[in-house]
């Protein structure tokens, strides 16, 4: 891979590069299709990073289905698939990781102890080996892009990082891999993640500014489902992630982020709330 890359650099070529854990959905197609039409060499990577999961987290259950996901590669124009294991990341006596401060503390970081220098110690060691110009990230994993972003202008990384919109199924649902895990009663109650975004985003269109208010109105929501166990709801400055103390706060872009548990499958949605849902 690394040659093929290295090559492809040398001849000028602008290389894309999507990075994924596999089980692709439109989600993954959508940074495909952009990443076709930004660099001339379209790569694919997917690996289950095993660095990103905690200990009572769903590594080994992570859904899969390699043949399928080539086939979707393959359909998307995509020109090459890595596919490197554990063993290639991390072979034995592996010692060194990625910590970002700051954006990966609280969110999904107070959950998930080690989650993000999984994360970045994974994409830091992918964007070294693929050496791409442009990388794509959906912004469902919102906290993600944001970390992503930070460690590649703090490291000084020659790549740039493109956010694309989150991908809905029909009735509202943000396109996860992990929603396969959703039993059919859990999937009907999972809309109240897209519900609340769309209630929250409504009340700022008429005027509502207070932060307490529209967390209560997102919470108030979730609460109504029976099998909803709230990880957080929160507000923030989409660029620094910090707490928001109002809306229409100067310079800031509030962002409304959701964890919502449905039995084991933890479930992830935001929204600009000064944008309409
Ligand atoms: O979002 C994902 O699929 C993963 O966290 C990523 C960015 C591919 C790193 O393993």
């Amino acid at each position: 891979m690394q040659q093929r890359c290295l090559a492809a650099r040398r001849a000028g070529q602008t290389i894309a590069f999507v990075p994924t854990m596999g089980y692709l959905h439109e989600g993954h197609l959508s940074l495909l299709r952009s990443g076709r039409e930004r660099g001339e060499l379209l790569i694919l990577s997917i690996f289950v990073n095993p660095t990103q999961f905690g200990p009572n987290e769903d590594l080994a259950s992570y859904p899969r289905d390699l043949e399928r996901d080539l086939a979707v590669a393959a359909e998307a124009g995509v020109d090459l698939v890595f596919l490197p294991t554990p063993e290639i990341m991390y072979p034995p006596h592996y010692a060194t990781y990625v910590t970002v401060e700051g954006v990966t503390e609280g969110l999904c970081g107070a959950n998930r102890p080690g989650h993000f220098r999984g994360v970045t110690t994974v994409v830091c060691k992918l964007f070294n080996i693929v050496q791409p110009d442009v990388a794509l990230f959906g912004q469902k994993d919102f906290q993600q892009l944001a970390v992503i972003r930070r460690m590649t202008s703090d490291l000084n990384l020659p790549v740039e990082i493109v956010g694309l919109p989150i991908i809905r199924e029909a009735d509202g649902l943000a396109m996860s891999s992990r929603n396969v895990y959703l039993s059919a009663r859990e999937r009907q109650q999972a809309l109240a993640l897209s519900d609340a975004l769309h209630l929250a985003s409504t009340a700022v269109q008429q005027g509502e500014m207070n932060v307490q208010a529209l967390l209560a109105l997102a919470t108030r929501r979730i609460e109504q489902e029976p099998l909803a166990v709230i990880d957080y709801i929160e507000i923030r400055d989409a660029l620094t992630l910090q707490p928001l103390q109002k809306i229409d706060q100067a310079g800031a872009e509030a962002v409304l982020l959701l964890a919502v548990k449905f039995g084991k499958t933890r479930l992830l949605d935001n929204h600009y709330l000064t944008q309409p849902f």
